[in-house]
């Protein structure tokens, strides 16, 4: 089951923020046993941004949800639900997004947060169009916002290398007869693999550990059947797919998966060169790029893919 029903939810608009401050691979060279070739060559990444020392999770998050609510020409009045993706909360309790609501003033507004890993974007989507098809909200604000900086473990080379931090959010609303909709979603998990991506609260284990090889491994065998059938139980096919709005992890993940789906490359937007893996920001981020160059168009379809910490797996797709 896929497909979704009710009310017509569409995109209308979309924002990002992304930090000043850069560190690039050869600034990993000085402080880790690392090069600039093995990262490149590894991961495709080149550069990362970090937020300020005194720039949290929230200040990020209220700064792409407000550039997504101008961008759909919406004031934060309008917003019936603030959906907040992160897994770098400013606090548990509160809830960062209620946090968020209160900042952008978007009073009346229900807010949540959604933590499922770098597939909490998507989840979060999912949770928007659920609210808007079934008649419950018109106008949902949903962000993915991570400082990953403060959870990095700065000794471990495998992983410090592979994050950054940023902002990206989308306005989900009561779309009408051909306009943008979307059509169908899934959300799965393998729970008994969550040890494979962890971070706590406290002590020790509170930074990010993550057994690279196995994520590698399991994403690489699990991704491409999960689209697969996600395509076909949405009535299309891989091929036929005009755009890809994807996780941004590690490019030979999404070579590898281009590849099995015998999808050319020239159909997505990668940007992790340029922000590194950016754990649930990224798909908005990436989302945010591909409407900036006009990359989803009327008369297309987009595909939304997202894959992390649970394990978690996630697809969308939109009809514009
Ligand atoms: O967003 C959530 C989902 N996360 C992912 O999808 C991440 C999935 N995993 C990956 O992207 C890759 O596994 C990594 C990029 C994390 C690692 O790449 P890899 O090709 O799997 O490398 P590896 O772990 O097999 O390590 C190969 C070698 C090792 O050295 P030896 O044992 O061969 O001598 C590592 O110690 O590379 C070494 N290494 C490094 N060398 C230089 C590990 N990290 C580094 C580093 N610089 N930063």
């Amino acid at each position: 089951m896929a497909i979704i029903k009710g009310i017509q939810a569409g995109i209308t608009g979309t924002g990002k923020y992304i930090p000043e401050r850069i560190m690039t691979n050869a600034d990993f060279e000085k402080i880790t046993d690392t090069t600039d070739a093995w990262i490149t060559e590894r991961t495709g990444i080149k550069e990362r941004h970090f937020a300020a020392a005194d720039e949290n999770c929230c200040d990020m998050a209220a700064k792409a949800g407000l550039a997504a609510l101008a961008d759909a020409g919406l004031s934060p009045d309008d917003t019936d639900a603030v959906i907040l993706s992160t897994n770098s909360p400013d606090s548990i309790i509160p809830c960062s997004a209620a946090k968020v609501q209160g900042m952008i003033g978007a009073s009346g507004a229900g807010a949540f947060d959604v933590i499922s890993g770098c597939t909490g974007s998507l989840t979060a989507m999912l949770a928007a169009i659920s609210g808007v098809s079934c008649g419950l909200w018109k106008n949902a604000l949903v962000i993915g916002a991570e400082k990953f900086h403060d959870i990095i473990d700065w000794d471990d080379r495998s992983t410090s290398v592979l994050f950054g931090d940023g902002a990206g959010a989308c306005v989900i609303s009561r779309s009408e007869e051909g306009k943008g909709r979307f059509v169908s979603g899934r959300i799965e998990a393998d729970g008994e693999k969550h040890g494979l991506i962890t971070a706590g609260l406290g002590g020790k284990e509170d930074k990010l550990d993550m057994k690279g090889q196995d994520v590698f491994r399991f994403v690489n065998s699990k991704l491409p059947p999960f689209v697969e059938d996600f395509c076909r139980d949405s009535g299309t096919a891989p091929r036929d797919i005009d755009f890809w709005v994807i996780h941004q992890a590690n490019m030979r993940i999404t070579e590898s998966l281009f590849k099995r789906l015998d999808i050319p490359l020239d159909r997505t937007l990668p940007n992790l060169d340029r922000y590194g893996n950016t754990s649930s920001a990224s798909l908005l981020i990436n989302l945010e790029e591909a409407m900036t160059a006009g990359r989803v168009r009327p008369g297309e379809k987009t595909a939304f893919v997202a894959f992390g910490a649970g394990m978690t797996l996630g697809a969308l797709l939109y009809a514009a």
